[in-house]
């Protein structure tokens, strides 16, 4: 046969093009769409399906390191993966995260053991910065992103992971050296502080009150900062996981004036509000949707809606970070039950995340499908080094393609998840568009609700240095 696998009949989806052709594999990768291509060893009928580049999702947490004594992560690359290629994603970038203290190459060591092996799709990673030395600044961040971890984290909250505004400084300051790519987690550390302080001596400690503990004047004055220093230091940042209107108009502003200001946003902002942060009559259950910045209003979710439309966003991430509700040994949650500022922020996502953009955004005709394309996987590939391997249905790109039924109604639920975490956030939810079939580099591993794949078919990928962080001829 001339290749060794051809999707027949269906409707290729890029985020430039719709248009109806065949898909021939070979080796893993794609090497002719049109039609008339030729034999195959095996031809999957995919007429009335959409064939779309497997989702890229750029903000995942796998496997990340927890304090002892404190929640430890639902999921590690195998469960996590396993996830991600039910939802139709083919690859995810998770964090390395450095511990303080610890030097960051070690660090990175610790995650590829994690993961070796263990994942059902392609994986790369992020580094996370929280101990800014002169010897990871000036010897270790620049050699990794080299070795491919062309794009690193930094956060403006949370003890064990806040830079100081010189420190965020330095840090930008060695990425516009090195030309990778700076996430930045904009929310700010005293306002948090000086709110739970108040929350907690009025009794106000049901996970209700995280949100109230950072409203979005923290994010926004938090996202203005990181803009400021980005502008000072001169090198673009991405804004991660905005939550509504205050941070997406400072990113907006930003542009405007020309700055290289990226923006990503989460499912958790579109489909979740801080009401249900209220659980059943403000009991812990609103803890299952804890995360930060926390879910908004319907307000903010058309603002995000507005900010996705504008070319605001340029991604649209999971931020999966899964921890248990109630855990194997029903205790997970235990602290978090005497205040929200114990309850573990983030919540899972990674397999609902492009049904959830695909039935509220193209369903709903909100976006074109095209525009779908391009936040759940095009765009995360060129942000990230990923393109030309990722990202597309054209010649040379690896053969990682998600069939969707663009027309099936599904709801939800707990139970049909492949995550180790023990809820979803979104249980219930109506949804129009599901994946049917996930390939990674041309093998089916998912189909119908059943994984074929195996752990260990996913690869570690090296990431070229983002387009988007150095300078055209630079
Ligand atoms: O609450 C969240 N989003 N937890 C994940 C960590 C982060 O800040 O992305
Ligand atoms: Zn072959
Ligand atoms: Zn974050
Ligand atoms: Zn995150």
């Amino acid at each position: 046969a001339d290749f060794e696998l051809i999707l027949r009949g269906g409707t290729v989806v890029t985020a430039a093009d719709t248009f109806r052709a065949d898909v021939a594999i070979r080796h893993g990768r794609i090497v002719s769409v049109g039609s008339g291509l030729g034999s195959a060893d095996r031809i999957i009928d995919a007429s009335g399906l959409l064939v779309m580049p497997g989702g890229v999702d750029s903000h995942v947490h796998l496997a990340q390191h927890a304090p002892p004594g404190t929640p430890q992560m639902a999921d590690g690359f195998e469960t996590g993966s396993r996830s991600a290629i039910a939802g139709g994603t083919t690859t995810v970038i998770s964090f390395a995260v450095q511990p303080r203290g610890a030097s960051l190459r070690e660090s990175v060591r610790d995650y590829h053991t994690k993961a070796e092996g263990q994942s059902y799709c392609d994986y790369g990673f992020h580094l996370i910065v929280t101990d800014p030395t002169p010897t990871v600044l000036g010897q270790e961040l620049p050699a990794l992103v080299m070795d491919g971890y062309t794009s690193f984290k930094v956060f403006m909250t949370y003890d064990d992971m806040v830079l100081n505004d010189r420190q965020l400084l330095e840090v930008f300051d060695c990425a516009r050296g090195c030309g990778a790519l700076v996430m930045v987690h904009c929310e700010g550390y005293d306002s948090i502080r000086f709110m739970t302080e108040r929350l907690e001596r009025a009794g106000k400690t049901a996970p209700y009150y995280h949100g109230a503990s950072r409203p979005q004047s923290v994010e926004r004055e938090a996202t203005h900062r990181a803009i400021s220093h980005a502008e000072l230091v001169d090198v673009p940042i991405m804004v991660v996981h905005v939550s509504g209107r205050e941070a997406m108009e400072q990113i907006r502003w930003a542009r405007q004036k020309g700055l290289r200001i990226y923006g990503e946003t989460c499912p958790q902002y579109i489909a979740l509000t801080a009401d249900d942060m209220k659980g059943f009559n403000m009991d812990e259950s609103g803890g299952k949707y804890v995360c930060s910045p926390p879910p908004r209003d319907h307000a903010s979710w058309e603002a995000i809606w507005e900010g996705i439309r504008t070319g605001v966003f340029q991604t649209f991430s999971s931020d999966h970070c899964p921890f248990f509700y109630e855990g194997p040994d029903g205790k997970q949650n235990a602290k978090g039950k005497t205040s929200f500022r114990w309850v573990p922020n983030g919540i899972p996502g990674v397999e609902n995340r492009m049904a959830i953009l695909f039935s509220k955004g193209v369903s709903e005709g909100r976006i074109s499908v095209n525009e779908f394309v391009a936040l759940t996987s095009t765009n995360h590939a060129r942000m990230y080094g990923l393109y030309p391997r990722k990202g597309s249905i054209a010649a040379g790109f690896d053969a990682d393609i998600v069939l969707w039924d663009p027309n099936r109604k599904e709801v939800i639920r707990q139970e049909r998840m492949h995550h180790a975490a023990d809820y979803t956030p979104y249980e219930g939810m109506e949804v129009t568009g599901w994946p049917v079939m996930t390939l990674l580099r041309g093998k089916p591993v998912f189909e119908e609700g059943r994984i074929l794949g195996e752990v260990g078919d996913g690869r570690f990928l090296a990431r070229e240095l983002s387009p988007y962080a150095t300078s055209p001829g630079s």
